[in-house]
């Protein structure tokens, strides 16, 4: 077996992002590296996973105050990088799957075209290279009827196949470092799981880093080698399994969250007074 490559793609240190000069800060000195592997951002809605996430795509709106001593992708500074630059990063080396599809998709494109678009952009094909690259891609995301599926618009596929258009489109040209912002939680829970299956699968052949955005911290469990844990933009927490969890947040999030093993009548809520006095000032 090859040994791992542990030098980080990504390397982020004392990220902070504030939203507005007076606001109070989204993300706060925000410290992690991911290597070829696959690292997990989890805590509840307003914790600052998205911001992250956002920053290092440089997605953020204008008004973002976004700082950090380093932000480094693939050894080059992500904040110094020109906004051209930083659109052929995107969706090249660096990829963002977001939770809907069916807003990351152009209404007025078919999916064959999209795809095709993105082949001509990332891989350099042209033509009918290019779109027999995009029903390959459908193929290789497990869409069954992939010559009905390429002519269709977005608004023609149900949310699961939109999902998998995008991980075609945005894993297409292999990226290094692949974003997904609760990938799945705008879809019905019956595909939740295969999508996940497909990512993580792709994710692998590629030999990409993969940061999973998730509220969910044993969906996360399941997929990632390392989970960081924020809460109130700050990382309380890193784990590589959920055993060694001591902040009581993160056990709070582990007990809000159903274990399908163990059927609870009712789930725990999280208990603010404790979880504060745990945190550093
Ligand atoms: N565009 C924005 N303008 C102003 N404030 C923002 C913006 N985006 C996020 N914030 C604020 O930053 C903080 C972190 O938000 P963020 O969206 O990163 O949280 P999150 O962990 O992704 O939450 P969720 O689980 O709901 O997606 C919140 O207080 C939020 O209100
Ligand atoms: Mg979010």
């Amino acid at each position: 077996m090859q040994d791992r490559d542990l030098t980080p793609i990504l390397s982020v240190q004392n990220l902070n992002v504030r939203f507005g000069r007076n606001a109070i800060a989204a993300v706060s000195n925000v410290s992690f590296d991911v290597a070829r592997e696959r690292i997990g951002i989890v805590g509840e809605s307003g914790s600052g996973k998205s911001t992250t996430g956002r920053a290092i795509m440089r997605l953020l709106p204008a008004r973002a105050n976004v700082v950090a001593d380093r932000l480094e992708f693939n050894g080059e500074p992500l904040l110094e990088k020109t906004e051209k630059e930083m659109g052929r990063l995107r969706g090249k080396d660096l990829a963002l799957i977001m939770q809907d599809p069916r807003y990351s998709l152009n209404p007025v494109l078919t999916i064959g075209r999209q795809i095709a678009e993105s082949a001509r952009l990332h891989l350099g094909l042209k033509g009918d290279g290019a779109m027999a690259h995009a029903r390959h891609m459908l193929e290789r995301v497990r869409i069954k009827d992939p010559d009905r599926v390429l002519k269709l618009y977005a608004h023609q596929i149900s949310g699961g196949m939109g999902q998998r258009v995008m991980i075609a489109m945005m894993l297409l040209a292999k990226p290094k470092l692949v974003i997904a912002d609760e990938p799945t939680s705008a879809l019905d829970v019956s595909v939740r799981k295969d999508v996940l299956v497909l990512l993580d699968e792709l994710v692998r052949e590629n030999n990409s880093g993969l940061i999973l955005i998730s509220h969910d911290i044993r969906m996360v469990a399941a997929f990632c080698e390392r989970i960081l844990v924020m809460y109130s933009g700050r990382i309380v927490e890193t784990l590589t399994n959920l055993e060694e969890a001591q902040h009581p947040y993160t056990k709070g999030l582990i007990a809000a969250m159903p274990d399908p093993r163990r059927p609870v009548r009712r789930l725990k809520v999280l208990d603010r007074a404790s979880i504060e006095a745990n945190i550093a000032p």
